[in-house]
């Protein structure tokens, strides 16, 4: 694919999380001058060191070759990263408020703070996940003459570089044409040139290497349409989860295994088996505040949306289902040495943001277990969750050596390998929250409980 090379070069990308950084470092690969601009000082020193300032496959490398390139800087200063941009993205954090609505503060204040500072036809990028209408809100923010876009991101955390890399559409939508043709140019360059990026990641160029072509979908929509798109990919995936949770409780009643459903119904084109994996539910920085959001935006445009009420209350209910499950089986947790395998929302990252894993661990503690945790990353994020009394290890053995119980709460790839578990000499069960074991690998004597797998 040829891809002229745009006119534009500098790029600012408001806001260093996960969003944020993962696009300054790839765009400072694709031919751009990319300026991370966050108002936290020790984000910024840590970008200009070379480092990420969270875990994240490849972004270390990414970030250190790029400041050694110059083609990546960052800043706190406003001024100094906006007046000469030619394409502004915003990636700030919209937390949910305590009724589930989102907190767009950072949002308004993102564009107000770079208000004075643009230069003449920028154009502003909306990839913060914000509901349905913020777009005309943050119109009036800017200056006349910089046009408004809305880029949603569908990034997922512990494959955040390979997802931005291999895209599978990019969203663009807005009032005016021109400007959201630049933005999907910016994607197109990046397109031209993934492979290439990909080589200086060794763990995502092997997995590059067998992929023959990339024919990623380029989208331009209106502004509504693509600020909907975001929020409903996320929610429409959130109620995969929640059904087939749903599903897997009809299997523990009728000795089906909803690992073996869900694969029967998922070769079912129309259907699709991703997103249909059974367990302790989805947690995280975006599927909850994602749709609480969008149950409270529909609210107030006057729609009810009781599909997603219900997701969120199967979601809520999974961990103390598979606590009570096992409880029924052991009959009770008291004294009992528990081992929580896992504390990060899911494998491959440090987050432990509305981890079910923490709910787990704390749901244990409540029934008087004696609860040690291990989490190959997210023990630090994790800690100010854990109820008192719960202990985290560093070493996995550590961890399960007296356990009477083993949860693996997340499915990090370490806790697959059923030989862990064979020299145990207490553990009497495990239970396999994600149902990410092999079920048959346990020696007699170790219960295995998985969700929807087993029967009562
Ligand atoms: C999600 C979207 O996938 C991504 O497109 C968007 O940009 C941000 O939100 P992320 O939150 O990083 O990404 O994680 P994802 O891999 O989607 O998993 C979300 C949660 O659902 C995790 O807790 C995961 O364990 C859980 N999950 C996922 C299930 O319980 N079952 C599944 O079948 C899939």
């Amino acid at each position: 694919m040829i891809v002229k090379e745009p006119k534009f070069k500098k790029i600012t990308v408001i806001g260093s999380g996960y969003v944020g950084t993962t696009t300054a470092a790839l765009l400072a690969h694709a031919g751009f001058h990319v300026v991370a601009l966050d108002i936290d000082k020790h984000k910024v020193e840590m970008i200009l060191n070379g480092k990420s300032p969270f875990y994240e496959i490849g972004l270390d490398t990414l970030i250190s070759s790029a400041i050694a390139k110059k083609t990546l800087s960052a800043t706190t200063n406003y001024e100094e990263a906006i007046a000469d941009s030619d394409i502004i993205f915003s990636c700030v954090g919209t937390p949910d408020n305590p009724d589930g609505s989102s907190n767009l503060s950072y949002v308004f204040s993102a564009a107000e703070s770079a208000t004075p500072f643009f230069k003449k036809g920028a154009v502003f990028v909306q990839k913060s996940t914000v509901p349905v209408g913020t777009g005309r809100k943050v119109i009036p923010l800017l200056p006349k003459n910089v046009a408004y876009v809305s880029n949603p991101e569908f990034l997922r955390e512990g494959t955040a570089v390979f997802d931005t890399l291999l895209f599978d559409r990019i969203v663009a939508g807005g009032n005016d044409n021109k400007s959201v043709e630049k933005v999907l140019d910016i994607y197109r360059q990046l397109e031209s040139r993934n492979k290439q990026i990909a080589q200086i990641v060794p763990e995502i160029g092997n997995v590059f290497s067998d992929i023959k072509s990339h024919g990623g979908q380029y989208i331009s929509t209106t502004l509504e349409s693509a600020e909907l798109i975001k929020v409903t990919a996320n929610a429409f995936l959130a109620l995969k989860i929640s059904f087939a949770n749903s599903i897997a409780k009809l299997c523990d009643e009728t000795d089906a295994d909803v690992v073996g459903v869900m694969d029967g119904i998922g070769t079912d084109t129309r259907i699709g088996r991703a997103f249909l994996n059974a367990g302790r539910g989805y947690g995280g920085g975006c599927f909850p505040k994602d749709v609480s959001g969008l149950i409270s935006s529909a609210l107030e445009h006057g729609v009810d949306l009781p599909i997603m009420t219900a997701a969120t209350e199967i979601n809520d209910s999974m961990a103390g289902y598979i606590v009570q499950k096992a409880e029924k089986f052991l009959g009770s947790f008291r004294q009992k040495n528990v081992a929580v395998l896992g504390l990060s929302f899911k494998a491959g990252t440090s987050d432990a943001r509305k981890s079910p894993a923490v709910k787990i661990a704390n749901l244990l503690a409540k029934e008087d277990a004696s609860v040690i945790c291990y989490d190959p990353e997210a023990s630090e994020e994790a800690h100010p969750n854990l109820n008192r009394g719960v202990v985290i290890v560093e070493k996995l053995d550590e961890a399960i050596k007296d356990a009477d119980v083993i949860f693996v709460a997340t499915d990090w790839p370490e806790f697959k390998d059923p030989s862990i578990y064979r020299s145990l000499k207490k553990c009497k069960m495990i239970v396999d929250c994600m149902n990410c074991l092999d079920k048959d690998a346990f020696k007699s004597g170790v219960a295995y409980i998985g969700v929807g797998r087993n029967g009562d």
